[in-house]
């Protein structure tokens, strides 16, 4: 779906340099059957319910496609939430996650009437019950476990360890306990955790599935209704060619070894693996230099667009749109911001580049647009659906003047 043709870029049947000739660069391309194929096999393959999590691409038209091929949201602000909402996903299917959530967002929650508010401390509980009193109003609650296990990923989006700031330390399910059983409003409906991004590992999933089981077992042993387990996303994805893929048959093998014979409605909450290898990022070469040796390739897109390698030292796999015959040469490609850490990699091989050329940054559909910024007054990038042989822009960043105007001097200073 996103493919070489006759040496070009193709997003399903949309060469990149015809979007090129109408629209500037940097822009994100998504393809349409890929995140629809993606979905479709996932919940397929799992058949679990599946929540997507908002925050990897929240882009309305991205949600709303995920809501027309069946998905529920999980949601971590009051804006996830309303982008959920207009998209047209049904309150009953959104899930509000967090581990900051103010008395704003909780009273926001509960007045969109979403299938449940998932707590993640002894204090938020407390918060949500005098809420729920003050509003005479009955509140559905999950309870976000941390259930101190390594997801064996990257330190930086690892979220499950016991040291980690996210859910709630099973050593504390006493002072839970407690609160449930004096508060009258509320309504504990489900069990969830997430330990992190990128996992692989079987037995990580296996884990997982085996620690909400048992901590489910003495909920519903303390006499509360568990419905809902949900288990979280992670789903690993592939970021180089060649990798081995994660695979879903496997951990649906373990799930149903796990699950089988119980009544839960399970779910996952993954966000990456519905959409990083859907999108892409296209920019234009603005300069090529050579600085002691290496051979800088400087792109109109920077962290500024794309923050993951800069920030995480994520490896996207780098290529020219058009592939040419030219001498392979080692290019070190990097953005145009004024920080030594805009680069998104060193010393890859490509095809002799010339300026104004077009590069694409791949498997950027997730934590792409959604993490850029206005760093040294830039816009964001444009965002593109294609689907079949068409394409659509989805997003148009602020122009710098609109940017400019968000921004007010106060009287005493004209
Ligand atoms: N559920 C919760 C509660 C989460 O915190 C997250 C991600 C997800 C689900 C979805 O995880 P996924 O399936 O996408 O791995 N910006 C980082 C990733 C941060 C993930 C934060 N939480 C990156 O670019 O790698």
């Amino acid at each position: 779906m996103i493919n070489y043709k006759n040496n070009r870029l193709f997003v399903e049947s949309v060469s990149i340099q015809d979007i090129a000739k109408t629209q500037p660069t940097p822009f994100y391309v998504y393809s349409h059957s890929k995140i629809s194929n993606t979905y479709n096999e996932l919940k397929k393959t799992l058949d679990s319910e599946i929540l997507f999590a908002v925050k990897a691409n929240s882009n309305q038209a991205i949600i709303k496609l995920m809501a027309k091929l069946g998905a529920g949201a999980d949601v971590v602000s009051i804006g996830e939430l309303e982008r959920a909402i207009l998209a047209g996903v049904s309150p009953q299917k959104i899930i509000f996650e967090g581990v900051g959530k103010t008395k704003k967002d909780i009273e926001y929650a509960i007045n969109q009437k979403i299938r449940l508010i998932n707590v993640e401390s002894v204090d938020e509980l407390q918060r949500i019950n005098e809420i729920a009193l003050q509003k005479d109003e009955s509140v559905n609650v999950g309870i976000r476990l941390n259930p101190n296990i390594d997801a064996q990923t990257l330190d930086k989006i690892s979220t499950g360890k016991k040291t980690d700031k996210f859910g709630i330390d099973t050593d504390k399910l006493n002072n839970i306990f407690e609160i449930l059983k004096v508060s009258k409003k509320i309504n504990l409906i489900g069990l969830s955790c997430h330990i992190g991004s990128q996992i692989f590992n079987l037995d990580v999933f296996s884990d997982i599935f085996q620690k909400m089981k048992d901590n489910a077992q003495i909920f519903i042993d303390k006499g509360y209704n568990i419905k809902h387990l949900d288990l979280g996303g992670g789903l690993g994805v592939n970021y180089k060619t060649n990798e081995k893929k994660l695979n879903l048959e496997l951990i649906k093998k373990e799930m149903d070894k796990c699950f089988n014979g119980t009544t839960y409605n399970l779910s996952f909450e993954p966000g990456r693996y519905l959409v990083a290898n859907a999108g892409i990022l296209v920019t234009s070469v603005i300069t090529i230099k050579n600085n002691g040796g290496i051979n800088f390739l400087i792109t109109d897109a920077g962290m500024h667009s794309f923050i993951r390698p800069a920030l995480y030292n994520a490896q996207h796999e780098i290529e020219a749109v058009e592939i040419s015959n030219e001498q392979l040469i080692n290019y070190t490609i990097a953005g145009p911001i004024c920080e030594s850490t805009d680069i998104f990699r060193k010393n890859i091989s490509m095809p002799k580049q010339k300026v104004n050329n077009l590069i694409v940054i791949k498997d950027t559909g997730a934590y792409g647009k959604v993490m850029a910024s206005n760093y040294n007054s830039r816009g964001t990038p444009i965002e593109i659906l294609v689907k079949e042989d068409n394409f659509f822009v989805i997003y148009k960043p602020l122009s710098t003047k609109e940017l400019i105007n968000q921004d007010m001097i106060p009287d005493w200073l004209n």
